[in-house]
């Protein structure tokens, strides 16, 4: 693997599944791997979970790690091109990531959309521009559109979990008080999909996800008939693609409680953090022992140790 962004960067889903496992039964069977690497992770936007489990799955490949926030901790980035730098922006994208890619072997970048243009926003471009200029591997730790160390983490813990070799997964959306992204829905109906799992996503009219991330998956509007059977809710908040950025309602029905989770197969209750609590989910829901939210999150570590495995091995 050379760069890490998408489920597409995959080429052996199920080989990528089975090192997963190996590497959560064994997280230090591969401690020398990464011995005299370097890995650079860059934050645009805050970060608990990806912050601290990449950097331990890189350390317990034998890496060495570095950690930067963009805008806070170094000089302001211009990601134009052709604009006349005359303000607070002191160094260019180009030079910047040129520079950090001799500082290190592999780079981990978080850039958040600004949700006010959807073309500008799924054109991903600070990623992109990485890939293009840093001459080394790069790894989203979410970009505009993608969450994919996140989606195989999801992946990892269905595997965990699953009593059949189908389930069904209900990707719901929830009430939310603020516009977020559709980089984690997107990139976990893609992974989804590819892992064979009946993939159902439901949302109030409006929140349709961009279509070309939800093949394979059935678009439920009728809340109750897409909560019915659910094996696994995997609940998340996005604001609207259709109607970029916006949110459309805030109708408490949508959340994940008592009422919609007893149409299910007792599902397990899956939300990829943080989440806020008797907004997106009730306290009875996500405290009960159906919620894996908590396993969830430790497997992050797992899902990016083996991604930065599966790069290590080709440098
Ligand atoms: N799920 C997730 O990416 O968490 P953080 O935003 O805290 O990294």
């Amino acid at each position: 693997m050379r760069h890490f962004t998408s489920v597409h960067d995959v080429l052996h889903f199920q080989r990528l599944l089975q090192e997963a496992v190996e590497m959560k039964n064994n997280p230090f069977g591969y401690a020398t791997a990464g011995q005299h690497r370097t890995m650079c992770l860059l934050f645009f936007n805050s970060s608990l979970r990806t912050r601290l489990s990449t950097q331990k799955a890189a350390q317990n490949l034998g890496m060495n790690t570095m950690v930067l926030n963009i805008n806070e901790d170094s000089w302001k980035m211009e990601t134009q091109f052709g604009v006349v730098m005359n303000g607070d922006k002191a160094e260019h994208i180009k030079e910047a990531a040129a520079v950090i890619g001799r500082y290190c072997d592999i780079i981990g970048i978080r850039s958040f959309p600004a949700l006010k243009n959807r073309a500008e926003d799924y054109a991903d471009s600070i990623i992109n521009q990485f890939i293009q200029y840093a001459g080394v591997p790069i790894v989203s730790m979410e970009s505009a559109i993608r969450h994919p160390l996140q989606s195989f983490a999801d992946i990892i813990t269905i595997e965990q979990y699953k009593k059949k070799a189908r389930p069904k997964v209900l990707l719901a959306w929830a009430p939310h008080c603020r516009a977020l992204p559709q980089s984690v829905p997107n990139s976990f109906a893609e992974w989804a999909v590819a892992a064979g799992y009946e993939v159902v996503v439901t949302h109030p009219e409006g929140y349709e996800l961009n279509p070309a991330f939800t093949e394979g998956a059935v678009i439920e509007y009728d809340r109750e008939k897409a909560y019915r059977g659910a094996d696994f809710v995997y609940a998340k908040n996005w604001s609207s693609y259709v109607h970029y950025g916006k949110i459309l309602t805030d109708d408490p029905a949508w959340m994940v409680s008592h009422q919609n989770m007893t149409l299910t197969n007792q599902a397990k209750f899956m939300h990829c953090l943080p989440v806020r609590r008797n907004l997106v989910v009730t306290d009875s829901i996500i405290d009960s022992s159906d919620s894996i939210v908590i396993e969830e999150a430790a497997n992050r570590v797992v899902s990016a140790q083996t991604v930065l495995w599966n790069i290590l091995k080709y440098l």
